[in-house]
């Protein structure tokens, strides 16, 4: 049986402006996605989902689901007439909006039929395959998802027309952060159609948006790097503010957001495709993680107590 991973992520930085070709900042999570593929007689896919989820997902991004398998053997080049594949997904990371599930499986399947199938894949391909995955999902997918659920670390990641750059980033020493499921599962695809016609209607006040987004992220590069994680933390904030105002964040993103830093977060802000899934809140120390996650859980939520820069 070929088994393989792929990483879960958090976007630190600017989601939704990396579509448009500006840098962001993503870290792998400790959750995982797990894949298994085995041959077995016959034809056909058969694929049982095994993970962990927020309550709807699943069923909601069935059909993507299925349309990102297809794109994926389409690419690898697997003959399902004439072979038959069960895949079976599970790992401990939450299929949930927001952390980049879908990339996840996507790498973790690609790298399981390599290992069925002695394919030899390399990271390069295993990403190439994952993003074509993506596509099932996202439509127009900036491959920052399945660049970090492939590669993990923390990564630097830039698109350009028809390229895409990744740098690999080191920190100090991991640090703690607290991610807060809304419980909402977003659709990526119409998320991102969102922002691209509210810019067109509004180019200017897009246009200095962007810029300010281009600005901060250089700065978090920096900030990061130098570990100084009260201006990191500050940085998150400017950029939750200007994804509220691309419209990408919700009520209860924000209640999230709010709460985080009431409780003492160096930063929160809204992290992934937004209108739902998670807010990632900068709690270095385990004391402030767990004070931030316990005052989420206490309003309902559930809280992910994880790390980043790992
Ligand atoms: C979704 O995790 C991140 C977005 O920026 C879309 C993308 O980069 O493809 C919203």
């Amino acid at each position: 049986m070929g088994q393989g991973v792929g990483f879960g992520k958090v976007i630190l930085f600017n989601e939704h402006f990396v579509v448009y070709g500006l840098p962001a900042i993503a870290s792998a999570i400790g959750s995982k996605t797990i894949a298994h593929v085995e041959r077995q007689s016959g034809s056909g896919i058969k694929l049982q989902d095994d993970r962990p989820e927020t309550p709807g997902y699943k069923a909601e991004k069935f059909a993507q689901q299925k349309e990102s398998l297809d794109r994926m053997l389409m690419l690898m080049q697997i003959d399902t007439n004439r072979n038959h594949f069960k895949i079976t997904l599970a790992g401990d990371l939450i299929a949930a909006s927001g952390v980049g599930a879908s990339a996840a499986s996507c790498a973790a399947i690609a790298r399981a039929f390599s290992d069925e199938l002695g394919l030899l894949f390399t990271d390069e391909r295993i990403n190439e395959i994952a993003y074509e995955g993506e596509k099932g999902y996202h439509g127009t997918p900036s491959g920052i998802d399945n660049t970090a659920a492939t590669y993990g670390g923390l990564i630097w990641y830039k698109r350009e027309a028809n390229s895409q750059h990744m740098e690999r980033m080191k920190l100090k020493r991991p640090v703690e952060i607290v991610m807060g499921n809304t419980g909402i599962t977003a659709d990526t695809k119409s998320v991102v159609a969102g922002v691209k016609e509210r810019r067109e209607q509004e180019p200017e006040k897009y246009a200095r948006i962007f810029d300010e987004a281009a600005q901060l992220v250089k700065d978090a590069q920096k900030q990061l790097e130098v570990f100084d994680l009260k201006r990191v933390g500050a940085i998150m904030n400017k950029n939750h503010e200007l994804l509220q105002q691309i419209g990408v964040s919700c009520k209860e993103l924000d209640v999230l957001v709010d709460l985080a830093r009431d409780n003492g977060a160096f930063g929160a802000k809204m992290t992934g495709t937004g209108r739902g899934g998670y807010m990632l809140a900068l709690t270095p120390g385990l004391d402030l993680q767990e004070r931030v996650a316990a005052e989420i859980e206490k309003k309902g939520f559930q809280a992910l107590r994880t790390t980043i820069g790992i």
